[in-house]
């Protein structure tokens, strides 16, 4: 017997600060009615945010690596002007379905080489790695997707919540999506890339208002190692894809090392990748770790401004004990020349960058993140304040209490004009979620509504606002 055979241990949920506190799972899943609201919801905001996170349905085995592992579960807040309704539901995947039959965890964490054999879950899913749909969801083409990092997506059926299928958008799209595919306003069109541990290490695709794919799964030439890349941004002309030197390296994972190498002597890279099918254009500068863009847009003298959340380095996932340090950078690209010039908009360490969805790819004024003050631990995924920068001014104000726990602040537009920012925040002294929002110009005055949950929501990840 192999350490690629033998049963993995249970993770004692004690030991793992992401399976307990504010990311504790939530098992439960449930439809409920008329929430209890505080304060004063728009009248004209309508909608529904989704959001997803990962969530074990059974206390893992082996190892458990929060933000990639897990299962994933998609909360539902849906907002009718009036009042407001909840739903949540796991999202089914193949392993999940097995295990619910099992009664128990049957994968690994991804960090644990083992996977179960045709005597534990058939022959249909021996040795199979798990599905991990729990980063994003969007709505696309007639969809409702949970995305997984450079995967296939799961449709989600928009009624209740259940899981259809894996999308692979009728077998044109076979390896998947990045979790942050951006969608262009003006046309409709989805655009994504997918990263693969095989050449071509970098490929990207394009998928209409339709759902219908109108750009072929193509490569991306210029790149020559396996790397993580996690989020893109999006012009009128180009995808931007940054390639950051954190290499996967199957040799050293064999070998008991780490999966995932940090190469800073590689400096970063960005593919400007034109929508058009030219060829790709590289910048490049000195090495840098980038989880999120919050946009990008075409500057108008044939350069590319991307504004971005910039780490030092990717803090957990490469084992680094040192914290890594982030800031708000706008980064002027050059197809011509190469060159990659790089401004600091704003310090103070943040994450999950967003801005008015309306706007991807085009200028933007307003950019909202989560943050923390001296005594929470961003870094590891625990954010105690909201920050919104405004862009043209230069000013940054804040909102926080020490006592919450808030999630990725999401665009809410009304339909008067009006517009919120919408976040999910769980109370820590007495462990109750809630879904707060901000008025858009004034959200440093706190929230003029506060909906209770029905139950506490995981600290998680990413979300979106469907306007209903
Ligand atoms: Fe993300």
């Amino acid at each position: 017997m192999t350490a690629f055979d033998e049963l993995p241990s249970p993770v004692d949920p004690a030991t793992n600060p992401h399976l307990r506190g504010v990311f504790e799972p939530q098992r439960a899943e449930i439809d409920s009615a008329e929430l209890e609201v505080q304060g004063e919801l728009p009248t004209t905001l309508r909608g529904s945010y989704l959001r997803n996170g990962p969530n074990m349905r059974f206390d893992p085995i082996g190892s458990y690596l929060y933000p990639i592992d897990g299962d994933a579960m998609v909360h539902r807040i849906e907002l009718d002007g009036v009042g407001a309704r909840y739903r949540n539901a796991f999202v089914r995947t193949p392993a999940l379905v097995a295990e619910e039959a099992a009664g128990r965890a049957l994968w690994p964490g991804i960090m644990t080489l083992y996977r179960p054999g045709p005597e534990v879950v058939g022959d249909d899913l021996a040795y199979s790695d798990r599905d991990l749909p729990d980063i994003n969801v969007v709505r696309h083409g007639g969809r409702l997707l949970a995305l997984a990092e450079s995967a296939p997506p799961f449709r989600l059926d928009p009624a209740d919540l259940r899981t259809v299928c894996k999308e692979t958008f009728d077998g044109v799209v076979p390896a998947g999506l990045t979790a942050h595919p951006k969608v262009d306003p003006a046309t409709g069109e989805m655009f994504s890339f997918c990263y693969s541990l095989e050449a071509p290490y970098l490929t990207w695709t394009a998928i209409g208002r339709d759902g219908v794919p109108t750009r072929p799964v193509t490569a991306v030439d210029g790149l020559d190692v396996p790397v993580m890349i996690h989020d893109m941004a999006l012009t009128a002309t180009y995808l931007v894809v940054p390639v950051c030197p954190l290499v996967f390296d199957i040799g050293a994972a064999m070998t008991g090392g780490s999966v995932l190498q940090w190469r800073p002597r590689m400096g970063a890279r960005i593919a400007l990748i034109p929508r058009d099918g030219a060829p790709v254009r590289w910048c490049s500068d000195e090495a840098f770790w980038m989880w999120h863009t919050a946009n990008a847009y075409d500057a108008g003298d044939g350069t590319v401004v991307l504004d971005y959340v910039q780490w030092d380095h990717p803090g957990v996932v490469i084992g680094a004990q040192e914290p890594a340090a982030s800031t708000l950078v706008r980064a002027v690209l050059d197809p011509a020349t190469g060159r990659m010039t790089r401004t600091e908009l704003a310090d103070g360490t943040m994450e999950f960058p967003r801005i008015d969805d309306r706007l991807i790819g085009r200028p933007h004024r307003q950019v909202a993140t989560v943050g923390e003050s001296a005594g929470s631990d961003l870094v590891g995924g625990d954010a105690d304040l909201l920050r919104w920068y405004d862009l043209d001014t230069g000013a940054g104000v804040t909102w926080g209490d020490a006592a919450l726990s808030f999630g990725e602040p999401v665009h809410l537009p009304a339909g008067d004009g009006a517009h919120y920012w919408g976040s999910i925040v769980t109370d820590r002294s007495d462990r109750t979620s809630w879904f707060y929002v901000f008025d858009g110009e004034e959200p440093h005055a706190g929230p003029r509504a506060r909906v209770r949950l029905p139950h506490r929501v995981p600290a998680g990840l990413h979300g979106a606002w469907l306007p209903g």
